[in-house]
């Protein structure tokens, strides 16, 4: 039996759904073969009453030190934001020699290649399913699932918050302001929602899923980006005139300068698979010459079906299935000729 002790940075949404996760499914990766504890757990407010039960947990009031502690084999990074204690957070744990499991698609977006590079010269995981499209596994659809493949496109609904905004709007006639509270409620959103509604999210996910299908760096900063806070129902009334919907997608396709990449409200017809996805699910749309065209739809937030990414991961790196991050030669994670030509 493997023991791995896992270290939790975060104790919101997912965080908690973690926690309950891993006690949850124990008797199962028991027999797996995998005795997996959460032992350390760090959080901003201790006082907060999360429902859970943290006896026996040992409690951080600085991530940093979780990540450096004698008693975590693994950091499980849910604290979110592209600097800040997220940030120190991985790299004090890779520095340490220590795996991440991460769902910030933020951070990876912005430092992806270099927390890459910090994780391939330590030899450990950085892995973060849960980074992109919540419980949808399509990291390892794209890292493990394709490898006789060469990807042309990968585009999708890649905000749960957006989606369901928009849904709402349109089943309901409700404004923007009223559905996009809900979300928040709903704990979809980002905690500055503006990442939802204003496309950045969308991006960062992009980012990383256009990195794994193109074997590029990931580079948010080249993704042209519009969000859904100028969307007016009289536009989803109109759209629906025209027998269309109004989706948020991301779009990331081989061109000739290179990967083009952009987020931007889209009129869908009705009659298309990627209009019935509704609410909270995601879809992700992958083109690959050999299978033809493959589609991956589920939840894109809340705590449990994110928190199934996260697990997923924490398995996979416990069994030792340690994978170059962003699943091709490491060369691949520089810039590449694609993405510079794309820049000019
Ligand atoms: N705010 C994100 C969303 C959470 O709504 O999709 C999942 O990344």
């Amino acid at each position: 039996t493997v023991s791995f002790r896992l270290g939790i940075a975060g104790l919101g949404t997912v965080g908690a759904s973690v926690v309950r996760m891993v006690e949850r499914r124990r008797a199962a990766f028991t027999a797996a073969g995998l005795d997996l504890r959460v032992t350390a757990v760090s959080s901003r407010d201790r006082t907060r009453d999360r429902g859970l039960d943290l006896a026996g947990i040992e409690w951080f009031d600085d991530p940093v030190a979780l990540a450096r502690s004698g008693s975590v084999d693994c950091v499980v990074e849910l604290i979110g934001g592209a600097e800040g204690p997220a940030k120190a957070v991985v790299e004090a744990a890779l520095d340490a020699g220590k795996p991440v499991v991460t769902a910030n698609k933020a951070l990876l977006a912005r430092h992806g290649a270099a927390l890459a590079t910090r994780a391939e010269d330590k030899g450990v995981a950085l892995a973060f399913e849960a980074a992109v499209a919540g419980g949808i596994p399509v990291i390892k659809t794209l890292r493990e699932g394709l490898p006789g493949n060469t990807i042309s496109r990968v585009y999708g609904i890649l905000n749960g918050t957006c989606n369901y905004i928009l849904s709402r709007m349109e089943r309901e006639g409700l404004t923007f302001e009223a559905c996009l509270k809900d979300a928040q409620a709903l704990g979809y959103a980002e905690a500055d929602p503006t990442f939802d509604v204003e496309g950045f999210d969308t991006a960062h996910k992009l980012a990383i899923l256009t990195s794994l299908a193109f074997g590029t760096a990931v580079d948010a900063e080249g993704v042209s980006v519009e969000g859904i806070s100028r969307v007016q129902p009289l536009d989803l009334r109109m759209a629906d005139e025209l027998g269309y919907r109004i989706k948020l997608l991301g779009v990331a396709q081989a061109a000739e300068a290179g990967i083009e990449q952009r987020v931007h409200p889209t009129m869908v017809p009705k009659s298309s698979a990627i209009a019935q996805v509704m609410g909270v699910t995601n879809a992700v749309t992958i083109d690959a010459d050999a299978v033809g065209e493959l589609t991956l739809i589920g939840p894109g937030a809340g705590g449990e079906a994110t928190a199934s990414a996260v697990v997923a991961d924490i398995a996979d790196v416990a069994r030792g299935v340690i994978r170059p991050t962003f699943g091709i030669p490491a060369v691949a994670m520089r810039p590449s000729e694609r993405v510079e030509m794309q820049r000019h």
